[in-house]
């Protein structure tokens, strides 16, 4: 099949460009630079054809649609659309000349949690600038589903990782390897609260098996989205108790009020932290079994254990 990929150098793509490859699909990737971020570029990546363009400085200029509409492929995996107006431009071009569009959507689409898990049919209620403009592509795709037969898929990642890419640190912050040196050290890590805020991550891995089992099973996949998450979400207090373990010793954790955590760790910091505790994700991977047999490689522990042992070989985590 031909598969056109929007932003299929970075996370995601670097990881399920060469899947598609690898699995006989003919590949034409756009970026602004021909090159995979965060996977090796000789495995692989010779197959691909690059279409190089920058997609947000030809949508200023108008020329998108255009390169869009003169691109000819069997299926599109749009990984960087944001806003509705972006997806109104590309449900156009592709309109009744594709078998299959997949979206690259979030579980910040689906708000804070209510009832865990979360499942993709429970009421989307998102908070945030960008849940609410994800959950509004998805409504459009289902609604040109419904009038025109639109045949698309949206896959919703937690918080995405991988090998070269941090996850989510246990204090729910992305801020370098502060919280890991702690951790490592036996020295004090602040949570707010109880501590039992939830993050649920993803490897970038087990996002490309979910577009890529979706792409391949349309039967199963048109007019659905799926949670791209880890077997299970983990709180905060777990995490840190996990990654403490790796190095041998308990957590030592001290549970503070959100305000005294947002003079510790700074404004910045407690921006991540904050969005992240406020929706305390937990999403179900039940459907994605069901319809797709997806099967995530990695669970948030595995993740952690990936990561700190690149951060320990190149040095940049010292204990
Ligand atoms: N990060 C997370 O934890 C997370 C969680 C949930 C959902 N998501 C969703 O994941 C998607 C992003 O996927 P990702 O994390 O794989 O992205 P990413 O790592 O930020 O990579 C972005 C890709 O898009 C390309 N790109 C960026 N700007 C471009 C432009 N102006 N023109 C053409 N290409 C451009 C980049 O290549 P060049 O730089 O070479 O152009 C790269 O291939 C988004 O839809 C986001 O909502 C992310």
């Amino acid at each position: 099949m031909r598969v056109l990929v929007i932003g299929g150098t970075g996370h995601i793509g670097s990881y399920l460009v060469p899947r598609l490859v690898l699995a006989g699909h003919d590949v034409t990737v756009v970026a602004r630079n021909p090159h995979p971020q965060y996977t090796d570029e000789r495995l692989a990546w010779t197959r691909v054809t690059w279409e190089v363009a920058d997609r947000s400085a030809e949508e200023e200029a108008g020329t998108w649609a255009e390169r869009m509409a003169g691109l000819e492929t069997d299926a599109v995996i749009d990984l960087i659309t944001f806003r509705t107006e972006q997806n109104d431009v590309m449900m156009q071009a592709f309109a009744g000349r594709i078998e299959h569009f997949l979206h690259c959507g979030t579980i910040w689409s689906y708000g804070p949690t209510e009832r865990a898990p979360y499942e993709e049919h429970f009421p989307r209620r998102p908070t945030t600038q960008y849940g609410i403009d994800k959950a509004q592509i998805e409504a459009d795709l289902h609604r040109a589903w419904c009038r025109d037969g639109f045949p698309y898929t949206v896959i919703h990642p937690g918080h995405i990782c991988g090998r070269r890419w941090l996850p989510i640190d246990p204090q729910g912050s992305r801020d370098g390897v502060g919280v890991y040196r702690k951790l490592a050290r036996g020295e004090t890590v602040h949570l707010p609260d109880l501590g039992l805020a939830t993050i649920h991550h993803v490897h970038a891995d087990d996002v490309a098996q979910l577009f890529q089992l979706s792409l391949e099973q349309p039967g199963q996949a048109l007019d659905e989205s799926f949670s791209a998450v880890a077997p299970y979400a983990m709180s905060l207090l777990g995490c840190c108790r996990f990654v403490a373990s790796l190095f041998g010793h308990e957590a030592i954790l001290e549970f503070v009020s959100r305000a005294q955590l947002q003079t510790i760790v700074g404004d910045r910091s407690w921006a991540v932290i904050e969005s992240h505790i406020e929706h305390s994700p937990c999403s179900s991977i039940a459907k994605g079994q069901h319809l797709l047999g997806y099967q995530p490689r990695y669970t948030t522990e595995q993740i952690y254990t990936e990561c700190i042992e690149h951060l320990l070989s190149t040095g940049e985590l010292e204990i």
